[in-house]
């Protein structure tokens, strides 16, 4: 009896498997989809989910592998160890950024099923209503509006409880969740008396750090908890989630992994001026390989890799093209251009105490005994990201002229809390860190290529504190850091800070000695209105000039939001679907 269940079980997986299926092989992919999706990260595991949903043929070429169970991709608190330069990681670092002593910055990007929502820091924050109208207001589509996209908000989101199923009155409100979407998310489930303090701040400082019960509301001003894309002391991506058996089993379906897109190129046949892009060119095991799109191409490689795909398939800007001797085949001159993102600096404190996380972060045994009791029963210090606070403030006496944040009741810093240090922790002492960053940069990058194989790493260059305004946002960041730090709370807690930095010049020289990215790069393929002379992307999110070609992740954002980015890319996924599903 026994064994017969188990083997119809097994037959079941396998005739599942024949059909939709994730694969390593070439040989079970087809010649032809209705889709195919270039990129199997955040927003291609979304597409690929709601296309599926319809009588449509999907494949996912992702260049990286299946790694959701892997204990550095699962365990919340060991993302800080999924990156960078692992195998879950392209391994990216930045020019040297010439305001930041010439360093060079590392650039993880995930490189695995799920992508940078498989290894990033889970932060679930929305940014703020006028953040949405914003892109309504900049790309000409209500559609993108704060009212417009709350549809696609409860589509992601499964609000859970958190790992210890504590009461969490006044920490979230429950009410402008989501309860039945596809991705899961959660408050932290360990707390101690750290939390108790950071939460005692909004009280003693209440006009710099009020406290704020949902900052996912449509006013994300304030100190509150942080929500993260976990579930049951587990982190949940867009692989565990999008990705999960029941969807990847779909017969519609297949995702391949290991296939390198290197190009994408237009079809002969179309009955169209434009060029019509449907084929595209991938490496797998060592040999390259074609597959065309029927209906559509979709490219979802993310901030970094989707412009240079583009600019190695010949949509860029002419005359740089020429210059590097690819044909151009669209002059889509703000490819690359506009990279915008998050300057963050780190600042710590010695604390007189033995309950922040250094005490098993640099402890192998405590460390092996606390993943046993997150394999035995999902609890524990593990179940949750290093950060379980963070505080969105507005720089005071902004001169409305020259105020870059969306709207009055947008942030232009963020407050990173944490009860001990992130990275690499010394051999003794105790530390509380609360990192400071600038989430309405002014500055602009680009990314680059500098060579016709595709295989070469692209040049990215976010150009850090190349403003007056991010360098003056950036100082104000540290001292509201430190302004947190001197609440009553902290007098008996903090020992004695690890710079001592004080004018404005010692200021900036620690910022220009430490300061690194949030990874939260965006507007590479930047969309636009429908007529605009700048921009990659349409509202509907065509490449302009050709045809047969959407752009879909947070390359297209039109400006970075006063936000960590996940969310945004989950929801423009989201209504990227069913805008697809409206063509077809
Ligand atoms: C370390 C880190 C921490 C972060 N922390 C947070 C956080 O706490 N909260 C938050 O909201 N955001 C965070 N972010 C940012 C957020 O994760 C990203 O904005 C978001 O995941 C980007 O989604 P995407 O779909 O644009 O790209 P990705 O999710 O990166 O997906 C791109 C996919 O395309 C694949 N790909 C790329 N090139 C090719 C190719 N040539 N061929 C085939 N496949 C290819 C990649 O392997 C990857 O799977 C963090 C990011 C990082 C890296
Ligand atoms: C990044 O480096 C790691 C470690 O060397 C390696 O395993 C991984 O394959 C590299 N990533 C890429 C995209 O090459
Ligand atoms: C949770 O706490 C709130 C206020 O502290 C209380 O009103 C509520 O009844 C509690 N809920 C449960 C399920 O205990
Ligand atoms: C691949 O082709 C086979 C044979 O035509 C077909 O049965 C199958 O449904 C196709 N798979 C997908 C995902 O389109
Ligand atoms: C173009 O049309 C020809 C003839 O119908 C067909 O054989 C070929 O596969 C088509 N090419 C592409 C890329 O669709
Ligand atoms: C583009 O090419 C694809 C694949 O050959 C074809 O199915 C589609 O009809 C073409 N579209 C246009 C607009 O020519
Ligand atoms: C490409 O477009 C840009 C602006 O959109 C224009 O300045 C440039 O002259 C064009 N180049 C060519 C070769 O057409
Ligand atoms: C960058 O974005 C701004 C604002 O949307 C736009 O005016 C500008 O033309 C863009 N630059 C390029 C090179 O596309
Ligand atoms: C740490 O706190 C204890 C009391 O809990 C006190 O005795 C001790 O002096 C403190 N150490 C420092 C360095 O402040
Ligand atoms: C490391 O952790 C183990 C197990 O909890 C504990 O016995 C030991 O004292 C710790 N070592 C140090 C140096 O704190
Ligand atoms: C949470 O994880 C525990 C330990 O693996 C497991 O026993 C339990 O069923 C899980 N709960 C849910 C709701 O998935
Ligand atoms: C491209 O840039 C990389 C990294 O900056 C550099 O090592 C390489 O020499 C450059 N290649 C060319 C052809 O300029
Ligand atoms: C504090 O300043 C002194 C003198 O400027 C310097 O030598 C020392 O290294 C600084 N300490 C820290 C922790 O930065």
């Amino acid at each position: 009896m026994l064994v017969h269940a188990f083997l119809s079980i097994a037959l079941a997986t396998l005739i599942k498997k024949s059909v939709g299926k994730i694969t390593a092989s070439i040989g079970e992919v087809n010649q032809t989809y209705d889709f195919v999706i270039v990129g199997g990260g955040t927003a291609g595991l979304v597409i690929a989910n709601r296309l599926t949903e319809e009588d449509f043929t999907v494949l996912v070429l992702e260049a990286g592998g299946e790694h959701s169970q892997d204990i550095n991709i699962a365990i919340p608190f060991f993302c800080q160890q999924a990156s960078p330069f692992t195998e879950y990681d392209w391994n990216y670092t930045t020019v040297p950024q010439s305001n930041l002593e010439n360093r060079q910055l590392i650039y993880p990007r995930g490189f695995l099923l799920g992508g940078s929502s498989s290894i990033n820091y889970m932060a679930y924050t929305r940014a703020s209503k006028e953040d949405w109208d914003l892109f309504a207001t900049e790309t000409g589509d209500e559609g993108w509006s704060w009212d417009a996209i709350q549809k696609y908000i409860y589509k992601n989101e499964k609000l859970t409880q958190p790992a210890d199923h504590r009461n969490t009155t006044g920490e979230v409100n429950p009410a402008i969740h989501g309860h039945h979407g596809v991705n899961k998310d959660s408050l932290p489930g360990f707390i101690n008396s750290f939390d108790n303090m950071v939460i005692q701040v909004s009280n003693e400082l209440p006009e710099l750090f009020p406290y704020n019960s949902d900052p996912n509301s449509p006013v994300n001003l304030g100190l509150g908890w942080f929500l993260g894309t976990m579930f049951n002391g587990s982190r949940s991506s867009s692989a565990t989630s999008y990705l999960a058996p029941k969807f990847a089993s779909r017969q519609n379906l297949d995702v391949l992994i290991g296939a390198r897109v290197t190009r994408i190129l237009p079809s002969p046949n179309s009955t169209d001026q434009r060029p019509n892009f449907s084929v595209v060119e991938f490496l797998h095991d060592g040999m390259n390989q074609r597959v065309t799109a029927s209906k559509e191409i979709i490219l979802s490689a993310g901030s970094v890799n989707t412009p240079a795909i583009l600019l190695h398939s010949g949509i860029g800007d002419a005359s740089e093209l020429l210059a590097m001797n690819i044909t151009p085949i669209v002059n889509a001159s703000s490819v690359g251009k506009n990279l915008t993102d998050h300057p963050i600096v780190a600042n710590s404190w010695l604390v007189n105490s033995t309950e922040t996380f250094d005490e098993f972060t640099r402890n192998a045994t405590k460390i092996s005994e606390l993943v046993e009791e997150w394999n035995n029963s999902r609890t524990g210090p593990l179940v949750d990201a290093p950060a379980r606070q963070l505080a969105w403030l507005r720089l005071p006496d902004i001169d409305p002229a020259e105020d870059p944040s969306a709207g009055p009741n947008s942030a232009h810093l963020e407050l990173v809390i944490s009860n001990g240090l992130i990275g690499t922790v010394p051999a003794e002492n105790n530390f509380m860190e609360i990192s400071g960053a600038v989430v309405t940069p002014t500055s602009r990058g680009t990314v680059t290529i500098n060579s016709t194989n595709p295989l070469d790493p692209p040049l990215i260059n976010p150009n850090f504190l190349d403003t007056e305004f991010d360098k003056n946002a950036m100082r104000s960041a540290v001292l509201a850091a430190r302004k947190f730090a001197t609440a009553p709370v902290f007098s008996d807690y903090i020992i004695s800070s690890t710079t001592n930095s004080t004018t404005d010049a010692e200021i900036d020289a620690y910022i220009q000695s430490v300061a690194g990215s949030l990874f939260h790069p965006v507007s590479t393929a930047k969309m636009s209105p429908t007529n605009a002379e700048y921009g990659v992307v349409n509202p509907d999110l065509k490449v302009k000039g050709v045809t047969g070609l959407r752009i879909i992740d947070a390359s297209v954002l039109p400006h970075i939001p006063a936000a960590h980015t996940q969310v945004a890319v989950y929801l423009f996924a989201e209504r990227g679907s069913d805008l697809i599903k409206e063509s077809w």
